[in-house]
């Protein structure tokens, strides 16, 4: 579902379920912004760092449906919703512990969901789940990762970061790192930057892990310029920013062809010396499994562990308020 131009900014999210960055433009993303400033300010203000009494989601239980693991979704979800006043169903591992363990359909069970909640943020292996589950639900749906689909919310995150850091979105360059072919994260972020005007991305990936030839072809028909490099050197020092992302183990069949593959390009503080700009932001969608050295972590730049994963909450707190906005 797209959202309209014609629509009032107030009712650019209510209702709505969030599957792709496809569904987003300018006006929406620049919305949801100053919507995540707005309550980011309300949390952090000295000495009222529980938003009280702002409570938009009193009253409201969102239900929490993971069919993979998940840290930094699961909880920044959990804690979006809790901070706005509303209430949570959990389920972290359907698999084994709901009635799909008794051959339940994914339709089913999210009716079922929709007679106890006012909304759904869905986790799921296969591609396109959360749109297929989306069609039977009368409640609105948000994809927390489709297999190696996308993970909206996620980029919408990584974006808001970048926009904190430098208050625009245009004119922006970057380098993308590690999985392209796997990675949902990147392929909703390469679709949401590409809104913007004037985007280069650098693209540095182990071969068998590029971009598919379908996302590339895609990419060309918008207007985000992507540039393909092999190797270090030909990083350029003025980026924005540098998104680095693991191997998706769990996507390979051949788990020594990942294990050839899963420290092809690893993040290191000479690296950073070497090629980093002085404000370039080091970005991680986490979890990281040795592509980024610890030593890596103390550098001011590096926000993957603080402010990447802190606006993750802020920016679904937002898109909670406006979605579910009464
Ligand atoms: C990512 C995911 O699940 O797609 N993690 C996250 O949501 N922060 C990235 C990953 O697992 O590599």
């Amino acid at each position: 579902m797209v959202f309209s131009e014609a629509m009032k900014n107030s009712e650019i999210f209510f209702g709505k379920d969030i599957i792709s960055l496809d569904q987003f433009n300018r006006k929406s993303i620049e919305f949801l912004f100053q919507q995540t400033i707005k309550i980011k300010k309300i949390f952090m203000k000295k000495g009222r760092h529980d938003g009280r009494p702002y409570r938009p989601l009193d009253g409201k239980i969102i239900t929490l449906l993971f069919f993979e693991p998940s840290t930094r979704t699961f909880s920044s979800n959990s804690a979006a919703v809790k901070r706005l006043g509303g209430q949570t169903i959990e389920h972290q591992n359907p698999m084994q512990n709901s009635s799909v363990v008794k051959g339940e359909t994914i339709e089913d069970t999210i009716m079922m969901i929709e007679q106890y909640s006012d909304a759904v943020v869905i986790r799921h292996p296969q591609v396109g789940t959360a749109e297929k589950v989306a069609k039977v639900a009368n409640i609105p749906i948000i994809n927390a990762g489709d297999g190696i689909g996308e993970h909206p919310t996620q980029a919408l995150l990584d974006m808001f970061t970048i926009y904190e850091k430098y208050g625009y979105l245009d004119n922006i360059k970057g380098l993308v790192v590690g999985d392209l072919l796997n990675g949902r994260t990147v392929h909703s972020l390469i679709k949401g930057l590409s809104i913007f005007k004037n985007i280069t991305l650098y693209l540095l990936s182990p071969k068998q892990l590029r971009l598919s030839n379908k996302d590339l072809e895609k990419a060309k028909k918008r207007k985000i310029k992507l540039v393909e490099i092999k190797s270090f050197e030909e990083i350029p020092t003025d980026c924005h920013f540098w998104y680095w992302t693991r191997v998706q183990k769990e996507r390979f069949i051949d788990k020594s062809e990942y294990e050839k593959l899963k420290l092809s390009f690893i993040l290191t503080k000479k690296l950073v010396d070497m090629k980093a700009g002085k404000n370039t932001l080091l970005m991680h969608p986490l979890p990281r499994v040795g592509e980024i050295e610890t030593a890596v972590d103390s550098d001011p730049r590096a926000v993957y562990l603080t402010t990447e994963a802190k606006n993750g909450m802020y920016v679904r707190m937002a898109l909670f308020s406006l979605i579910l906005k009464s």
